[in-house]
Parts: structure tokens; sequence; C-alpha cells
């Protein structure tokens, strides 16, 4: 019988995977794990709301004749500008279709050609149907329609509701780590769980596992523009960072070029995956419009995405226009509702016929190349945690993330984690309440200022699109320093006067996470893929580049300095 979700509600829980995050990587990750022992999946939403759900275009992988590993490994280095770890990049790309194979028993269908084409029967009609996208030599593309993230999110949520060894906790938030490194002094740093608030009661409870997972995903929010959901304020990699674990290239965070510019449309994006079929970025100039990227790469409205969204940028700032405009009109409607059904209707509920009208789109913050490093199993620099997925820096992206890569990252290291997991030495950690005390909320007091939270909260987003941007500079991201210097020093002092709520732990992430965006591209003395500094010159084509890192001392550190 599967143990109920009550015998997990005191104050003091064990179990021995601790998952944050319900998205691919998490899910992925607690299949595997609960071959192995209990456990939970904490989510501080609903467990349907990840940032996977909102993954349209799909999974890279090598299936169609005529592609190899060796050509996906290569548009992924082309396009990672310098910086992608190539052992990383062939690890990942290989493992593709196992992993695969594992979310079609789960129970996945992807798109087959005879669902999308007229004409497609028989054999043919029985082979899946590849999207093309942006920096991809080939067709290579599984999809699920264009909700391939929504259909993934569903079926693993169903397979993880239904195993016995699997409990998910939702409307639960990560406050911080408990690390052995911040109690006391201890050789090696090491995650004993976390400390985790039930965002409806406000109550915080202590969490001790065997192994801590981070599958907190991305970090949109930290930018007025985003098509990312509301949860995506880079929880985990601000909680890996207070609990001193390496952070690697925060400087590149990946700008969607196409998201659906209308003032009702909440951020929606425009899948890379239509300009995979053939249509055409264009920009309004007086009574016409004009084709434009052909100026910028050779391949043209399907170069690597950082070009795509710079390029748009560019055109923007010249032409005083709001928006850039996709083409798709040469297909049929036919063709366009079958291929892209979600976006079809999403278009028309605001007037909008792709098969008839130009698509308004402008760019927006999408994907965070960096996160907490770690290797191809997720392992992190704190012994016993790992960070799968987005919050996860393996080296595979580099500079600049190639589309469809981030599903198949997600999956091939949540799934490594667990392997890497079984054979280290670990036990649920009964250490005494002395040592690992429940939260106290000491002389903090209930605040009557929660305008300091969303005044705040507004003031960052805008700070980091304004000056930390598509194209950014020295002196505007000397001013953001000090800037988000003053705010985090504010948030701090409010984080320990006053009991802590929801909001405040994640604007205290967001700020945390945007510090560390600067931080990273300050120190990048060059342009190199997503990161575009005006003061300095494009790094060779051919170039390696270095990876930048973080690490907050841990408190035995500063004490010894
Ligand atoms: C898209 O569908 O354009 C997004 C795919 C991705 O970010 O990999």
């Amino acid at each position: 019988m599967k143990m109920s979700e009550t015998a997990y509600s005191g104050k003091r829980i064990t179990c021995d995977y601790l998952i944050v995050g319900s998205g691919l990587a998490g899910m992925t990750a607690a299949l595997e794990a609960a071959k192995h022992g209990r456990v939970i999946i904490i989510t501080k939403s609903k467990a349907e709301e990840s940032n996977t759900r909102y993954a349209q275009g799909g999974i890279a992988c090598v299936i169609g004749e005529g592609d190899s590993f060796e050509a996906h490994v290569q548009d992924t280095i082309t396009a990672g500008a310098g910086l992608c770890h190539p052992e990383v990049v062939r690890a990942i790309v290989s493992a593709a279709p196992e992993r695969v194979r594992d979310l079609q028993d789960c129970g996945l269908h992807f798109t087959l050609q005879k669902d999308v084409e007229e004409n497609a029967s028989g054999a043919q009609g029985n082979q899946y149907h590849l999207g093309q996208e942006g920096g991809h030599s080939t067709r290579r593309i599984l999809h699920a329609g264009d909700i391939t993230g929504r259909e993934v999110s569903d079926v693993l949520l169903a397979r993880c509701r239904e195993n016995q060894n699997i409990i998910i906790l939702e409307n639960h938030l990560a406050v911080d780590l408990i690390s052995t490194g911040h109690i006391e002094w201890q050789e090696e740093n090491c995650c004993l769980g976390a400390y985790v608030i039930d965002t409806a009661t406000h109550e915080i409870k202590t969490f001790l596992s065997k192994f801590t997972m981070l599958a907190t995903g991305g970090a949109g929010k930290v930018y007025l523009c985003t098509c990312n959901p509301d949860i995506a304020s880079g929880d985990g990699v601000a909680m890996a960072y207070r609990a001193s674990a390496e952070i690697r290239n925060m400087e590149f965070y990946q700008f969607h070029p196409t998201i659906l510019f209308h003032p009702k449309a909440k951020s929606f994006l425009i899948s890379e995956a239509v300009r995979g079929e053939g249509a055409i970025l264009k920009i309004k100039k007086g009574d016409h419009y004009e084709t434009f990227m052909e100026k910028y790469h050779p391949l043209a409205s399907l170069a690597p995405r950082d070009i795509v969204a710079r390029a748009i940028d560019n055109e923007l700032k010249r032409s005083g226009q709001p928006c850039a405009y996709l083409d798709i009109r040469d297909h049929s409607e036919e063709f366009l509702r079958k291929r892209f059904p979600n976006i079809f209707k999403e278009c028309l509920k605001f007037g909008i016929n792709m098969a008839e009208d130009l698509i308004p789109v402008v760019p927006a913050a999408h994907y965070c190349c960096g996160g907490v490093r770690t290797d191809v199993h997720g392992v992190t620099t704190i012994k016993r945690l790992y960070a799968i997925g987005e919050v996860g820096c393996t080296g595979l992206h580099g500079a600049n993330r190639l589309a469809s890569n981030s599903l198949l990252e997600a999956m091939v290291v949540a799934y490594n984690a667990v392997c890497h997991s079984v054979g280290q030495p670990a036990t649920i950690p009964e250490i005494s309440a002395h040592i690992i005390p429940d939260w106290s909320k000491g002389d903090a007091v209930d605040s009557d200022e929660q305008i300091v939270i969303s005044h705040n909260w507004e003031e960052i987003r805008r700070l980091m699109w304004d000056y930390v941007g598509i194209v950014r500079t020295d002196k505007r991201l000397e001013r953001a320093k000090n800037r988000i210097r003053m705010i985090r020093k504010e948030i701090e002092k409010y984080y320990w006067n006053f009991i802590i709520t929801p909001d405040l732990i994640e604007l205290r992430n967001l700020a945390s996470v945007a510090e560390m965006i600067i931080d990273s591209a300050i120190a990048r003395k060059e342009s190199r893929g997503l990161h575009y500094n005006a003061d300095y010159p494009p790094a060779p084509i051919e170039s390696k580049g270095k990876d930048t890192v973080l690490r907050r001392p841990l408190k035995s550190e500063i004490w010894f300095e």
C-alpha cells in the first residue's frame, strides 16, 4: 500500500531521496530512485507546474537515417561557442535513444509522419516526424505535437503518482539546504537534506535524506520579459550557492527570439520549430515587411538562437519598431493546424491566423545555460547533493544551448544521478536535534511592510532587463552591480528581522541569482555566445573559452582567512 502523505506531515521527516522539483529531471530521478528507496518530491506549487510543462519544441535525439551522434555532437559544440565540454556532449547525446525509450515505456507518444503530412502512408507514415530547429544540421527533434513538455509532464506524473515508493508533497518550498559545512567544521561539505516551508501553513519542516537532488529548473523571472512560468525564481542555484557549491557560467542566459508580442498574451512562446518548418523573420519598413536575418548569418532565420535574438534586438533598436514578425504563410492552414495545434489555437485567440497573418514576436528570457556545477552524473561539489536539469551546469550547453537539448540533458543526467548514488555510502542522517536543530524563528516578528517585497521584485527584473540583457556594456554591468548590492543588503536585513514567507524566500533567491549573473558577466572580458558585451569584440569562432566559477566560502574558511 502506498504510504499516505499524512505520514509525512510531521516536523522532522526522513527519506532516502529528497527531490526538489517536479519537472522532467525531478520525476525521472524519482522513478529511478524509487527502485532503491523511499522518495519524496517536494514542489512549491502544483506538481503539474514546472518549466518542463512549457517546453514546446521537443527532444533532440539521433534516430533518423542520415543522422549520426557525431553530427549532433558537432552541432551542439558549434552552438556552444567554445565552451562545451566535448566528453559531456558525447555522453549525453549518445544516451538519448535509451532515455527516449524509457519515456515511451512510461506512455509518451511522439508524433508520426502520418499525424502531420497529408500523403504520408504505409511504412513511411509510421516513422517519427522529426522537427528541425536552429543550429541543427538535420531534422532530429522528436516531439509530441507542439506540447511536448506538457505530454512528458503528464505521463511521468501519472507514473510517479502510482508508484508506492514516491510521495509528492505539493506547496512545499525549500528554504535552504542543510549542509555540514555551515553547521560545524568538517573536512568535506555534505548535504543532509533541507528546511522546507509548507506554503499553505507557513510551517517550516526539517527534511533529512541520504541524497538530495535539486531539480528546480530555471530563473527566467529574474528578467522583466520571460516565457518562463512564475515559479522560475532560481531557487536551486541560490540555495546551492548559500551552501557553498560551485556555480558555473551564470552569464549565459538564453533569450528565446520569438515570444508572441500581444498585450494580452502572457509570454507565449512561438516554438523555434515554426522556423524549422520554414517561417521567415521580417521587420516592418514603412508599409511593407523585409527579411533581415541573411545580413547576420548564412543560416538566416535558422541561425543559432543567440545570433537570432541579438539580430532582432538590433533591428528593433535601429528601426524603433516594437516587434519583429514571423511569416509562415507558405503553408496551408491544414498543415499548420496539424503540425502546431496549440500554437495555431493560441494565435487565433488573439486574432492571428498563422496561415494568413504575420505573427508579431519579440525576444524574452528563456533558459539558464549556467547553474550548479556538475559532471554528467549531476554530481555537485557538495557530497550527496546532485543538481539535475536546468538548475545544473554539466558543460553540455557551453555559451549557448542548442535547441531541444534541454529535455534531453534533464532526463539523461537525472537517470545518471540515481545510478551514481546507488554505489555511494550514505545513511539517513539521524543526527540529534542538537546538531541539526529544527527551524527557529528567533526574534523575528511579522512584517507590516510587504511592499518591500513587491517593490524589490519589480526593480530587480527591470534592472536585469535594462542592464544585463541581450546586449551588455561594462558601464551597464557596473550600474547593475551597484544597484543589486543595495537591494540584496536590504533583503538580507528584512529576511533576518521578519518571519519568513514564501514570497520573501523567492525574492531572496531571485536577488541572489541576479547578482550571480551580474558577477559572472563582469568577470567575462570578452563577447562569447549568449554573453555579448559591446565593449569587447566577439571571441574568434574557433577559440576555446574558460568557464566562469563562483563559490561562496564556508564559514570555517572565512574564519581562517
Ligand atoms: C522552442 O520550442 O523553441 C523551444 C525549444 C528549446 O528551447 O529547446
